[in-house]
């Protein structure tokens, strides 16, 4: 065994510290544990390591809305993933932070590196800018118009709408999200990192990598488009590291993001002799390093991430292993069908295990997404892991405690059965290997059947009456049993609680990938406890509503929600005010120019109500306005602010006027 010993440092994704994790997430770090716990099993020297990804504009920016440093909000943050991990068995060697004087050493030295070669440069660039704040904005930051369709509220990057994309300065009346005020364009000088002249090297890495075929497809996408150089620097103020030698230019936060991989080990390295950082991380060991990674980020993780290593002289991944994205109920998970579910709120309600076993039963090696459906969830759960599996040893464990002792028979009743099983480990065991865990899954659970199948055709409760039939008995349940046990091995990987309780109740101190071929004979057992209950319905739609309640509370709403929280709606201005003057604008056959009241203030606002209201009728009406609208430049001048209708527009439409008693100024609540 010694001789194959695998050394594997094996990383997930660091997730990103402005908010809690999901079920989305889960798909990835459940992924790599099972791998991980795999490898440790079958005697391999296999470290995991993590870390909570701290840098960045979100995160400044969500401090700053919190009112707190961005310190603390990470430390909070990270301290609920470390809680939350734990309680889902998702056994870190290390889980560290990026915001840590490793990380910050390790990354100036890769970039030091890379400078010293000649492949850091600097040049100037237009950014948006805003000048209430003070700072540069990131693409996501701007939005307005698309140039190309018109859609309103698009990212400054790209319009959800047709898709275009372009740059913020496209947009038509642009506006800041940080301080909602029109951004200006503005200079500064960037630094580049030569990607472009990887690409040789790239393609030499992706030959050895054995990706995925479809990750591989995605390279070639980008080979085919041509590498473009990467901005490694953003403009102070900015939450990250401070690139040396110069004042106000920080590390962009994917520049010292995946190295926080080497520097969570570097950590774990101080505390644990036998490591050794270079091992892992200079070239000319005979080590393996895999990162696990959503199909989202495969840009940084295939192109960035190597030539930066590569450049640098440092060992580059021996493979990037990247999944697929969740879907609940066959949609996106949404907050307001309470399928945004967070790991805390599944906690609250469901057995970690359960989930583990079901991402297994759909987890294969592609960036294919997958479904949590949670109707098949309970289903499936409740059948092979309650029905199949516990099943075994809950029908033959009284019979071995009460009639014999605890004790298990010398010998198996059936050894070719046993053997059956213990001759599937190989093929098992490559099924993980290449993260086909569903095809795993498949096996065990076929193998159970073929136990439970065993059991119901010598019917031990029908024997146990018979006085002669006693070993008997006891062949058939330590049969049964050890079927049981040998499956249970298998599936350690995915059920590690369930496989300890087992294991304790089977009186072993430990179990490795291999014991599942030797039966256990001749030993005491103890006392049988429940392994698993079964998922109850109920507790599934629990979750689900509190998902709907817990989420609409939450102040920041996430961008593909459509509920919004009572703060969202407290920053919606309403109030009443009173129609001045209502006259037809020039040129536009269904707007109206209204003159509005509003008690202490007047304000111009082009309503698209002509077809529906002649104007003479409109004035001295009193209507609903929101008055914290930033102002909108349209052709015929701007409009400040929007007054409130009901209906589907031209003829029928229905201006909102409070009863009589409100008057103009009056704020609407
Ligand atoms: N911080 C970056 C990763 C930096 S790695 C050097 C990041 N963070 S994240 O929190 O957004 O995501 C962490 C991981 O979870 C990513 O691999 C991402 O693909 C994965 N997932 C996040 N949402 C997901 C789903 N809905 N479904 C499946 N995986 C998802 O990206
Ligand atoms: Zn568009």
């Amino acid at each position: 065994m010694s001789a194959d010993r695998r050394k594997i440092l094996v990383t997930s994704a660091l997730p990103y510290a402005n908010g809690s994790l999901h079920m989305g997430h889960l798909v990835e770090y459940l992924q790599t544990d099972i791998w991980v716990r795999f490898q440790k099993l079958r005697g391999h020297d296999c470290i995991y390591v993590c870390a909570s990804d701290t840098h960045g504009t979100p995160i400044m920016i969500k401090a700053n809305e919190l009112g707190e440093s961005p310190e603390s909000l990470v430390e909070r943050v990270s301290a609920e993933f470390a809680r939350d991990f734990a309680d889902f068995g998702v056994d870190f060697d290390n889980f560290y932070t990026t915001h840590s004087p490793e990380n910050e050493q390790l990354t100036v030295e890769l970039y030091e590196a890379l400078r010293e070669k000649g492949d850091i440069y600097t040049k100037s660039i237009e950014q948006a800018y805003d000048e209430k704040k003070g700072m540069f904005l990131p693409d996501r930051y701007v939005r307005g118009t698309c140039p190309v369709c018109g859609a309103e509220d698009q990212y400054g990057d790209a319009c959800e709408n047709c898709h275009s994309t372009y740059t913020p300065a496209d947009l038509i009346d642009p506006v800041s999200v940080v301080s909602g005020t029109t951004p200006v364009t503005r200079e500064s000088e960037h630094y580049f990192f030569r990607l472009s002249d990887y690409e040789d090297r790239l393609k030499a890495w992706m030959a050895s990598a054995k990706l995925d075929r479809a990750v591989v497809a995605k390279l070639d996408e980008w080979f085919e488009a041509g590498l473009q150089d990467w901005d490694i620097s953003r403009d102070a103020p900015y939450f990250g590291f401070r690139i040396p030698g110069t004042d106000d230019k920080y590390f962009y936060v994917w520049l010292d993001a995946p190295v926080g991989y080497p520097a969570s080990f570097m950590n774990l390295c101080a505390r644990r002799d036998d490591l050794d950082f270079d091992e892992y991380w200079k070239p000319g060991h005979d080590t393996e390093v895999y990162h696990f990674i959503g199909k989202d980020i495969m840009y940084f993780h295939t192109l960035f991430w190597p030539a930066v290593l590569e450049g640098a002289g440092w060992r580059t991944p021996t493979s990037v292993f990247a999944h697929g994205f969740l879907t609940v109920n066959g949609q996106k998970m949404s907050k307001s069908r309470g399928t945004f579910i967070t790991a805390r709120t599944y906690l609250d309600n469901l057995d970690p295990n359960y989930l583990r076993y079901y991402y297994a039963a759909k987890l294969g090696p592609t960036i294919e997404d997958i479904d949590l459906n949670l109707e098949d969830f309970v289903a499936r759960v409740n059948s092979d892991l309650v029905g199949k599996l516990v099943n075994i040893a809950s029908r033959c464990a009284g019979f071995i405690g009460k009639r014999f002792d605890g004790k298990l028979a010398d010998s198996l009743a059936d050894p070719a059965l046993f053997d059956e099983v213990a001759a599937a480990s190989e093929r098992i065991a490559g099924h993980y290997e290449q993260r086909e865990y569903s095809k795993a899954m498949r096996l065990v659970m076929g193998l159970a059947d073929k136990a439970n199948r065993y059991i119901d055709e010598h019917k031990p409760w029908v024997m146990i009456k018979d006085e002669s039939q006693q070993d008997a008995v006891q062949a058939v349940c330590t049969q049964g049993l050890n079927l049981f046990r040998s499956l249970m091995i298998y599936l350690a990987p995915v059920l590690p609680d369930v496989a300890d309780r087992a294991r304790s109740f089977l009186g072993e101190a430990e179990w490795h990938w291999e014991n599942a071929s030797t039966p256990l004979l001749g030993a005491t057992i103890n006392k049988f406890q429940p392994l698993l209950t079964r998922v109850e319905a109920d507790k599934v739609n629990t979750m689900v509503e509190q998902s709907k309640e817990s989420l609409a509370a939450e102040p920041a709403a996430e961008a593909d929600d459509d509920t919004i929280s009572i703060d969202d709606f407290m920053k919606v201005d309403l109030r009443v005010a009173k129609i001045a003057a209502a006259d037809p604008v020039e040129g536009a056959d269904k707007l109206l120019k209204l003159t509005l009241d509003l008690g202490d203030s007047t304000r111009q606002v082009f309503a698209g109500i002509k077809a529906a209201y002649d104007p003479a009728t409109l004035v001295d009406r009193h209507v609903v306005v929101v008055a914290n609208l930033a102002p909108r430049k349209m052709r015929f001048g701007v409009s400040e602010g929007m007054v409130l209708a009901a209906g589907p527009g031209g003829e029928d439409i229905f201006l909102l006027s409070p009863d009589d008693g409100a008057e103009a100024g009056m704020r609407v609540k």
